[in-house]
This record gives structure tokens, sequence and C-alpha cells, in this order.
């Protein structure tokens, strides 16, 4: 199955994710197994003024392709403006999100605001379709709240307008990040349209791969909070999907070496600041480990990738030496995840 011109090979995603989907985390998790990689969400204001960070955001990297970059915006020329800056800055794939639940966002008339008024969202989505080549997917939830369900019109709508694909995060807008994705609305949206349906919402472990493309029908998924300090979750799911096993836990050598290849990475993109956007990766590659919350803490003061280097690999030596390369805790179950930065989970609930 094809996005536009775009294979979606086993249908393993990662989400996207605003201060976590970056240049670095989307090399990571492509090599690790993901099928396609998308960006975090750039304002379209922001693209078309060229400022610093759109460009940054916008950048794509070899290694990591395919790749989404989405846009969110509530107006129709700027959102087409900036869609084009992003089809020529190289994308592959450009991504509406209509989805964003903030308060900040939302009061824009932006992001799940779009829920409120779904044919400004087709109005918008059949704009952007007809002034770039590359193929539009849009992302969003399943309405605005429980008594305002209307992902099936919404999927049929973006399908009319051109999107070549429909990713749906199972929640509505007024749940935030809270309760649990509902994915009985996949097989219902399938129903109703052609284009490859992309199940989004408490996707934590290989099985529910599995799970989400036998069971709910969905073409494809994407991963956002159990990825985070945890890309080793797409080798899991590839390897599910392609040889029906989960292989389990990777050990902390390939944990150690992922990190600082990532942190390596994080810092060719940002220079030295890249070592502060890093940290909040640590915990996550470390979970499960003796002594861990002690190295992470220790990790946070360093202000140079080779002293990062040494203390990872002193640890893990130590480790070695102390027969204690084995995780003390279950690295990961099904878990909660949040992201100390960005917007999106700095609440739990939404405001109205
Ligand atoms: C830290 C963080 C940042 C996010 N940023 C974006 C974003 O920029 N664009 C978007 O469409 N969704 C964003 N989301 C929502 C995720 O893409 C996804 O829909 C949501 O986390 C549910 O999937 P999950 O249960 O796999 O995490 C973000 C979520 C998190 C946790």
């Amino acid at each position: 199955m094809k996005i536009g011109n775009v294979e979606i090979g086993n249908g393993i995603f990662l989400a996207p994710m605003e201060d976590v989907s970056d240049l670095p985390f989307r090399v990571i998790c492509k090599k690790l197994g993901a099928d396609i990689v998308y960006s975090e969400f750039i304002a379209s204001e922001g693209i078309i003024r060229h400022s610093r960070q759109s460009k940054r955001k916008m950048i794509i990297d070899p290694d990591e392709r395919p790749t989404a970059i989405q846009i969110f915006g509530a107006d129709v020329d700027s959102m087409v403006t900036s869609a084009k800056i992003v089809e020529d800055s190289g994308a592959d794939i450009l991504d509406i999100n209509y989805g964003c639940w903030v308060k900040k966002v939302v009061q824009r008339e932006a992001g799940a605001a779009f829920l409120k008024q779904p044919e400004r969202m087709a109005e918008l989505t059949q704009a952007v379709v007809e002034a770039v080549n590359i193929p539009v997917t849009v992302k969003t939830r399943l309405g605005w709240d429980h008594d305002k369900i209307i992902a099936v019109d919404v999927a049929q709508m973006m399908e009319q307008a051109g999107a070549k694909a429909f990713a749906i995060h199972c929640r509505t807008r007024n749940m935030g990040m809270t309760g649990n994705a509902d994915w009985s609305w996949v097989p219902k949206i399938k129903e109703k349209v052609s284009i490859p349906v992309i199940l989004n919402g408490d996707v934590r472990s290989a099985e529910d791969c599995k799970i989400a493309i036998e069971e709910y029908n969905a073409d494809a998924l994407m991963i956002g909070r159990a990825c985070i300090g945890y890309p080793f979750i797409f080798h899991r799911a590839k390897v599910m999907m392609e040889q029906g096993f989960d292989p389990g836990e990777p050990d902390l050598r390939l944990k150690i070496d992922t990190c600082l290849e990532h942190l390596r990475l994080t810092v060719d993109h940002r220079g030295d600041h890249g070592l502060l956007v890093f940290r909040k990766h640590y915990s996550g590659y470390l979970k499960g480990y003796y002594n861990a919350s002690s190295i992470r803490r220790q990790l946070m003061e360093f202000t140079t990738y080779d002293a990062v280097r040494t203390v990872l690999e002193n640890y893990y030596d130590e480790l070695d030496r102390t027969d204690k390369l084995e995780p003390i805790s279950k690295v990961r179950t099904v878990q909660k995840l949040s992201c100390e930065s960005g917007a999106y989970v700095k609440k739990q609930t939404a405001d109205s």
C-alpha cells in the first residue's frame, strides 16, 4: 500500500511530536525500523517568515526518508504558501495538523479547532492539495467531545478533498491526552474510505502494532509516547510484523550505543545547545538499570559529548564487571510516558 507514491512498508510510523520528532530522533527511529517518520508540527506563519526555527525543523536527512513534514495554522493562504515552501524543502509528504488540542493553538482556530467546522477543514485540505505535488495527509481526532464524534464523516470529507491518508488519534479534543484511545472507530472509518487509515493513540508495544493492523484493520499506525527514550519499539514492531514474534528487550550495549548516536546527531544538528535539548532522552535509555537515576543526574551536568560518552562507557564497564547488565526492574510494559517539554503535555486535561 502507498501514500501517494510513498510505500507504507509494514505501516509502523513515528508520530509527530513537538520537541521530540526532530531530525536526530527521526534518523534513529528510521534506522531501527520505522517505515515513515513525521516531523513535529511547524507553524505556517513561522514558515512564511522564514524563521530560523522553522527552517531548522524542515531540514531532512537522507537517512530518515521518507519524511512527512507537519504544518499547522488557520489561514488558508498562509497554509498554502507554507505548504509550497515545505514541498520545495524536499519533504516526501506534507501533513496537516487538525488534532492539536492545546488552548493556545485552538484559540487561534488551528489544530483541533477545525473539528468544530469540518467544512473549513475540507476547504483548507483541498486548497493545500491543489497547491503541491507531494502527497498530503491529515492527522486529527475523533471529534471535539464524546457527543460530537465525527471522524467517519471527516475521513470521507478528507478523501474527497484529496488527502492521501487519514491519521486518527483515537481520542476526542476534550480528552487531551487523558483516558484511553478508542480504536474501535478505525474499522468504522475503514469501511467508508479507500485511502490508508493510520491508527494512533496508546500503541505501546510490538503486540499492539500487530493488533492494530490485524484486528482493527488499520493500514498503518503511529507510535508517539512509547518511543520517547525507547526507539527500540520500532525494531520490535518490525520483527513482529515481518516474522511474527517480539524479539524482546535490547541489551544495554545497544541502548548505550543508540543513545550516543542519538546525542551525536543532536549535537551535529543543534550545536552545543543539543546537549540541553537531549536531556529528556537519558531517562528512557537507562530506565530500569542499576543506579540509573544517579547516572542520569550526572549526565544532566555535562556540556560536551565526550564527557557524556565517558560516563556512559564507565557505567557500562562497571555494570559488566559487577555482573549487573540485566535491568533490575521492568524496562517497558504498559507505560504512561510524558515529555517535559512541549505544549502537548504541559496540561493533562483540556480547559473546555
Ligand atoms: C510531547 C508530545 C508532542 C506532540 N506533538 C505533536 C505534534 O507536533 N503534532 C501532532 O499532530 N501531534 C503531536 N502530539 C500527539 C502525538 O502525535 C499523538 O497523537 C499522541 O501522543 C497519541 O499517541 P501515543 O499514545 O502513541 O503517544 C504530541 C504528543 C506528545 C506526547
